[in-house]
């Protein structure tokens, strides 16, 4: 990991997303819609940092929301294709929904039947889809397979009703996560056999999210392929929505050693935590890079990093340092932008890290710092 900027010279903790590593991975995103004419949305789930969202959309066609916060973000803040999925939407939420989305999905035809009349009588022209789920995935762990048994996520096939696409534009299945093009291939396979029939009677088809676009060992020519093939076979356009692929290793998080101690073996505890800054630590789970550190008992110190809550649990993991760690050691965790801002929260009253911006041309720019009111203001 290679970190091009001081850790000392940003607030500490901090988010710190590195505008050079942002721009490469949306040049790699442009090279696909430059090969194919396809469009690709940013899903703001996982990445809704909006002061880049002018440089985002210099690359890409719009965001993709999870509901009507999002879509008015991605609405105001990039001004450009807003399309937004829910797994069902509220009747409170809808006109604002209609308001800032032109691409609306629906997870049901009970769903798609019940806002039809309001989507119709909107002045805007708002095109709508239906998401399918083909019942094939290839994710091992069920907490992000949409397609595991009994999933609420889309309409399977036996449930489809081509009585009732009158109105709809296309098609959107979301079944990958962190994947390869070659799990795209066979994914469309398995939508072509059982959904390719209405394909052709529609504009679009949304290949969702998961494509993990911008990692160095992903095939993008296997990628372009397959939307041009998709593209052609059925003259639809194809959308994809990435969130992760965006982001994916252009941030860091900086934190500070705030005290050591030996409980059977050497501790730290930061000014970070993995239950507020960086909960997929928990969730996924999995073990953070942190620049210069090794794998336990790689280096000659070995320590067990936790954050300042009380949840016994909020352990980042063991790592190992040459140097023993001492109060005021900085260390910058790796791959830090995407899903961390958009799910940190303020457990225990601890504050959230500043987001800074480390620009191409004027280096450190720390665009904001939380602080009591922000904590105070989503409690009553
Ligand atoms: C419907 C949908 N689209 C897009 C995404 C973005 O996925 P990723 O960040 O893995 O690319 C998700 C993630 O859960 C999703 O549920």
């Amino acid at each position: 990991m290679k970190v091009n900027f001081n850790p000392a010279a940003v607030p500490s903790p901090s988010y710190v997303v590195d505008e050079a590593l942002l721009i490469k991975n949306l040049e790699v995103m442009k090279h696909v819609i430059d090969q194919t004419g396809c469009k690709i949305l940013l899903a703001q789930k996982g990445f809704s940092m909006f002061s880049v969202y002018p440089l985002i959309g210099q690359y890409l066609d719009g965001v993709t929301s999870s509901g009507v916060l999002e879509a008015r973000l991605g609405y105001e803040e990039m001004g450009k294709e807003v399309h937004t999925y829910a797994p069902a939407f509220s009747d409170h939420d809808f006109d604002a929904i209609l308001k800032y989305s032109d691409h609306i999905v629906f997870n049901s035809f009970r769903q798609w039947e019940k806002f039809r009349d309001r989507v119709q009588a909107s002045p805007k022209n708002i095109e709508c889809g239906i998401r399918i789920n083909p019942e094939y995935s290839e994710i091992e762990v069920d907490m992000y397979n949409p397609c595991f048994a009994y999933s609420r996520f889309g309409v399977t096939k036996q449930h489809f009703k081509d009585d009732q696409l009158e109105g709809i534009d296309g098609l959107h299945f979301h079944t990958m996560c962190e994947q390869n093009s070659d799990t795209l291939e066979r994914t469309v396979k398995v939508v072509e056999e059982k959904f390719g029939d209405y394909l052709k009677e529609l504009k679009w088809l949304n290949f969702g999210g998961g494509h993990h676009i911008t990692r160095e060992d992903y095939d993008v020519d296997r990628l372009i392929r397959t939307i041009n093939y998709v593209k052609e076979k059925y003259d639809v356009q194809v959308y994809l929505e990435p969130g992760e692929a965006v982001a994916l290793n252009t941030g860091f998080l900086v934190a500070t050693v705030l005290d050591t101690l030996v409980n059977g073996m050497p501790i730290a505890i930061l000014d970070t935590s993995a239950s507020t800054h960086m909960p997929d630590v928990l969730e996924m789970p999995y073990r953070p890079e942190i620049a210069g550190a090794g794998k336990p008992n790689e280096k000659a110190h070995t320590y067990r990093l936790g954050g300042p809550t009380c949840l016994a649990g909020d352990v980042i993991g063991d790592y190992s340092f040459d140097q023993p760690l001492k109060p005021g050691d900085k260390l910058v965790f790796g791959d830090m932008a995407h899903y961390t801002m958009v799910k940190n929260n303020t457990f225990n009253g601890i504050n959230l890290p500043s987001i800074v911006l480390n620009t191409v041309e004027e280096g450190i720019k720390v665009i904001k710092q939380f602080g009591y009111e922000d904590f105070k203001n989503r409690l009553s």
